[in-house]
Order: structure tokens, then C-alpha cells, then sequence
């Protein structure tokens, strides 16, 4: 489904016109469509329908409490890494028995408030990790499941700064040390071994990266079943990329990438949890921001919009690429721009050389492919309040999420004498 087309010339999330959102709530805000999210939903459901599966959705592509609820009322459990998206998750009515807590280091504060909760499981990255988990879990009389998060040292041929599965990255326990965490985790009190994670990276877009690294999952878990070992769930992380290009990227629907889960895991008669994040509501939302000015400067003309990257910082940082479209489908003529924000940096640039109708003060433009890794990562920078979102249904939309008031914001400060 295209949850966000242009319609009659003007641009539609679902049946209501961007227009009427920007009038409501001023711009830039995020808005984001619920049958995008839930069709998406829908389609690993589908896909994972022969296996015993669970959805935990990584809460840190879009933590915003609507958008978990809304999950969450279809089934989905969550994927946490700290202590304030398991409050989140909890908040948004996941239960904790669908919860699984991973990330790199997790302090002992965040473990025990994990375990007062009962979660479903710990995803371990290291023997320190286990200790702490293993002391907390003796202290307040609980066992804490865990698995292993296994670094399969595998390319996932994605931007380096999302890529984990390297044996350089810091992430997870190294493939050939596994057996020996393995050993040292069945002897600690209060923990009870119950499989094996891996998550190799993020927009993830060949099926070949998750084959290799998948298939050595296989082999451990067969290897620690022999010594002894109860391994009944592979958690397979997330990592399944999004077309943010229609034209150039060729991401996998679930239905394929759970096709490599049957091939290479699918003998093993185990539990699948899997964690995907952003090809669940990465092209369900977009960024919209207008038109201040048109800037001819040498040879570039600048689109600047009043959108920036402190609200979506994907690419300055790792020099994404998203579609941006104007309001209308006005049929000017075709101009060059680079679009760009108004932040004090030249990485404040959206696009560079696009190509698209001419714009005017005013105009609203259209950032795709932003529901996830947007508003989670945005700040205040330039002391620019956080933007607005807006979740859109059917010819409805409400704002979920109010832009803050510039007291709010330098309130939070206080100066020596009030401090
Ligand atoms: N599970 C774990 C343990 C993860 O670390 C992540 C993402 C996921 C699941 C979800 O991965 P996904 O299905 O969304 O690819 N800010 C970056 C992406 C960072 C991903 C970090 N980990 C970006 O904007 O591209």
C-alpha cells in the first residue's frame, strides 16, 4: 500500500492532505501513517505464520508512545536497550513477558529494574554483562533468561556506522569464545541459558549477509545442543533494510528474508523472536518541513526549508538518501537544488543536485522514508524545540506529540543561584 501519494496534485498521508496537518500544527512536523505501520506488521506476521514466532519490535527506531501502543494492541512484543525504552514499552502496554532486553552494556540499575519487571529475556554481549546480570538476579531472588549476543564476524555490506557483526565492532561475544561463555553461564546462579541473538546491522538490503551469519548461528547452536545445552530460541535481531530509493534499492520483503530463516534455521525446531525496527515504520512516516527561502548563490540554488538536521539527522550522518517531494505535483518547471536547513553547518544538507518543480517561500516540502531514526534522534540544537508528530488515520489525524514552548525548554536550565 502507498500510505503517502499525491492526490488531485497535493500531497496525501491516507486521506488527509499535508496541507491541513501544516495548518494545524505549523511545520516542520513528523507525521506518520497507521495502516503504513500496521500493513507492515501485517506482512512479518504473514511471513513468520509456520514458525513460533515473536515480533519484538525495536522500540529505538520510533519510541513514540502511539506508535509501541498501536504495535503492541496487534501483538508485537518489544526490543529495549535501556532502562527508558523499557519504561516506554511498558507504558505502551507491552507485556514484560514479550520483552527482550539487548545493548552493549547494560548498567546494574538498568538490570535490576529489568528483572523487578520478569522480562521475557537479557540478550548478553559480554562476560562481565553476565556477572553483573547473574549477581543482580541472586540479590533479588529472581533468574534472568539470557542469551548470547554472538558477533558472527560478517559483513553486512551496509554504511559502517550501522554495521555490528564485524569482529572489530563492539558488539556481542566472538563466535569462538561462545562455547566458554556458554559453560560459564550454566554454572552462575540465578541464570537460565535459553538460546542465542545476533544482530548484524542495520538497512541491511541482500539477503546474503543474513544467510552467512545465520548459518553459523545454526552451527552453534547444534555444537551447545550436543554439550548439553537447552537452546530453544534464536533471536534473530533486526537489520532489514527499507527502499528509501525506489528506483536503486531492492530491500527484501519479510516473506523472502524469512525465507533464509527456514533455509538455514528451520531444522533446528526452535522459537524465532526477531527485532526489526525500521522495515516497520521506516516508509511510514515523513518529515515535512516548507520553504523559506530560494537562495541563488554561484552556481548552486539553496532550497532552504525550515526543517533541519537536528530533526533528522540520518543524512548528515551517515549521508542517506531520502526522496524529497514538494507539496504540489505543480508541473513547474524542473530545478537543481541543494536542500538544506538553516542550522549553522554546511552537514545541514538534506540533498545535494536534486532535481525537482520549482519551489516557493512557503511551499511545503516533503522529507520520505522518515518514520524511523528520525524523531528519536533529533535535538534541540540551535535551541530548536523538538517538532511536532501527527499520526494519520484513514481521513483522521491527531497531534500525538505538541512542538514544546520556548519556556519549556530554557526553564529546564537554572542558573547558580536557583540551582
Ligand atoms: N536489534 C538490535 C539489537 C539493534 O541494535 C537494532 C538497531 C535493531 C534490532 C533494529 O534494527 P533495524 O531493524 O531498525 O535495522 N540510527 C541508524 C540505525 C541504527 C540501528 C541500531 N540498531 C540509522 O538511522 O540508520
Amino acid at each position: 500500500m502507498t500510505a503517502f501519494a499525491y492526490r488531485d496534485g497535493h500531497y496525501f498521508a491516507e486521506d488527509v492532505s499535508l496541507r491541513r496537518i501544516a495548518d494545524a500544527c505549523g511545520t516542520p512536523f513528523y507525521c506518520y501513517s497507521r495502516a503504513a505501520v500496521e500493513a507492515r506488521y501485517d506482512a512479518y506476521v504473514e511471513a513468520l505464520k509456520d514458525f513460533d514466532a515473536l515480533i519484538c519490535y525495536a522500540v529505538k527506531a520510533n519510541s513514540h508512545q502511539a506508535i509501541i501502543k498501536l504495535l503492541a494492541d496487534r501483538g508485537a512484543g518489544a526490543d529495549v536497550v535501556s532502562e527508558g525504552e523499557l519504561r516506554r514499552a511498558l507504558a505502551a502496554g507491552v507485556p514484560a513477558a514479550k520483552i527482550v532486553y539487548s545493548g552493549v552494556a547494560k548498567t546494574v540499575r538498568e538490570i535490576e529494574f529489568a528483572l523487578q519487571q520478569n522480562i521475557r529475556q537479557f540478550n548478553v554481549e559480554s562476560e562481565p554483562e553476565l556477572e553483573e546480570i547473574s549477581a543482580a538476579a541472586v540479590r533479588l531472588d529472581k533468574t534472568a533468561r539470557v542469551s548470547f549476543r554472538i558477533n558472527p564476524d560478517v559483513d553486512a555490506g551496509t554504511h559502517e556506522k550501522i554495521s555490528t557483526g564485524k569482529s572489530e565492532n563492539k558488539f556481542g561475544v566472538p563466535l569462538e569464545s561462545a562455547s566458554y561463555a556458554y559453560e560459564k553461564a550454566v554454572g552462575l546462579p540465578g541464570i537460565e541459558v535459553c538460546g542465542i541473538d545476533l544482530h548484524i546491522g542495520s538497512q541491511i538490503t541482500s539477503l546474503t549477509p543474513f544467510a552467512h551469519a545465520f548459518a553459523r548461528v545454526a552451527e552453534l547452536a547444534e555444537k551447545l545442543r550436543k554439550d548439553g545445552l537447552t537452546i530453544s530460541t534464536i533471536d534473530l535481531g533486526g537489520g532489514l533494510g527499507v527502499n528509501y530509493d525506489e528506483k536503486n534499492d531492492h530491500a527484501p520483503s519479510p516473506a523472502e528474508y524469512v525465507g533464509v530463516v527456514r533455509d538455514t534455521l528451520g531444522h533446528l525446531d526452535c522459537n524465532f523472536i526477531v527485532e526489526p525496527g525500521r522495515s516497520l515504520v521506516g516508509n511510514a512516516g515523513v518529515l515535512v518541513g516548507s520553504v523559506i527561502y530560494v537562495k541563488k548563490s554561484g552556481q548552486s540554488t539553496f532550497l532552504i526549508i525550515d526543517a533541519a538536521m537536528n530533526d533528522f539527522l540520518r543524512p548528515s550522518m551517515y549521508d542517506s538518501y531520502h526522496a524529497i517531494v514538494g507539496e504540489r505535483d505543480s508541473g513547474a518547471k524542473n530545478v537543481m537544488y541543494d536542500i538544506v536547513g538553516p542550522v549553522c553547518e554546511t552537514g545541514d544538507t538534506f540533498a545535494r543536485q536534486r532535481e525537482m518543480p520549482a519551489q516557493e517561500s512557503g511551499d511545503l516540502i516533503v522529507i520520505e522514508g522518515a518514520g524511523a531514526y528520525g524523531s528519536v534522534m533529533a535535538s534541540s540544537y540551535n535551541t530548536r524545540p523538538l517538532v511536532p508528530e501527527v499520526l494519520v488515520d484513514g481521513d483522521e489525524f491527531r497531534i500525538i506529540r505538541k512542538r514544546p514552548s520556548y519556556d519549556s525548554i530554557i526553564g529546564l536550565d537554572l542558573d547558580w543561584e536557583s540551582a
